[in-house]
């Protein structure tokens, strides 16, 4: 197998692309392919601050790596949601890209916060990874509203969104579907755009990338992401694309041409206050993490 570019030997073939790079050519067309989802949904520009939320995973690893080398402001936050020995090596893997890229991340210790993703769970017997969810974006508005920072940037791709689109189309979640735009801008200064440049590529893509870029990201899944329907929907996608390659790339790029059919003003919502807890944004007198903090007080 060559390279397109070079007839050198090549290091990954894209069947959906129908093509094949090196090592050169591969790192170009990735930077390209980050570079265009940018310009194309107006992500991000070189005057704004960028809070890159990293997991200590692939992908919010490489998104961070290329967001910098591609002279964005970035700074990179970590959430440490308490879990252990999982936790203790994202945070190791965080740092060891910081340090390859002379930055210091900020982390945010949920346990400093008062906060029990599995005590909060059980009390309200809701899955941990929904309350994990409430917590993370509660993290990401007030951290990048404390730092100043306009953007925040997570490393979804395109296997993660064209599996939730598949799960919000089965059950046509319409109000959902407009907030799965790779852009969501801001609503108020406590609520910062949001933006998803990896959306162009897949989960091997990005792994190919992190490999080839000595990136060291944990392997392994959140302890509690077993079961997750998301797991069944990139199962089926798979299977799909191995039989018809560009398919997940047609459905979930195809859905950005239909996406202002669907509008964000669909979604319940109430009109925006400020959580009389701690300030930031909410629907009701009190935002949903301080209710779930309440929760855990004694
Ligand atoms: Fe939040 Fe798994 S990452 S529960
Ligand atoms: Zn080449
Ligand atoms: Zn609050």
């Amino acid at each position: 197998m060559r390279c397109r570019m070079c007839k050198e030997r090549a290091v990954i073939s894209m069947r959906r692309h129908n093509t094949a790079f090196c090592r050169l050519h591969y790192r170009e067309f990735f930077f390209r392919q980050v570079s265009r989802a940018i310009q194309e949904f107006g992500m991000l520009n070189p005057q704004e601050g960028v809070l890159v939320c990293v997991s200590g995973g692939k992908d919010s690893l490489v998104l961070w790596k290329v967001l910098h080398e591609l002279g964005y402001k970035t700074r990179a936050m970590y959430i440490d949601l308490g879990f252990g020995e999982y936790s203790l090596l994202s945070k190791q893997k965080v740092f060891n890209t910081a340090k390859k890229l002379s930055q210091e991340p900020i982390v945010v210790s949920l346990k400093d916060m008062g906060f029990d993703i599995l005590a909060s769970a059980k009390a309200k017997h809701r899955p941990a990874c929904s309350v994990c969810g409430t917590a993370k974006r509660y993290c990401f508005n007030r951290t990048a509203f404390e730092e100043g920072l306009q953007v925040v940037a997570t490393g979804h791709n395109l296997d993660d969104e064209a599996s939730r689109l598949l799960g919000n189309v089965l059950r046509w979640q319409t109000h959902y579907l407009a907030k799965q735009s790779p852009v969501l801008p801001s609503e108020s200064e406590h609520t910062p755009k949001k933006v998803k440049p990896l959306v162009k590529l897949t989960e091997r893509e990005v792994a190919v990338f992190a490999f080839l870029e000595g990136i060291d990201y944990i392997l392994e899944e959140c302890p509690y992401a077993k079961g997750a329907t998301s797991i069944t929907y990139k199962l089926l996608l798979a299977q799909l694309e191995e039989k018809m390659p560009g398919t997940k790339h047609a459905f979930y790029l195809g859905f950005q041409e239909h996406l202002s059919k669907f509008s964000l003003a669909e979604a319940p919502k109430g009109e925006l206050k400020t959580c009389k807890v701690c300030g930031q944004d909410s629907f009701e007198e009190t935002c949903g993490f301080c209710r779930l903090l309440g929760q855990l007080s004694p």
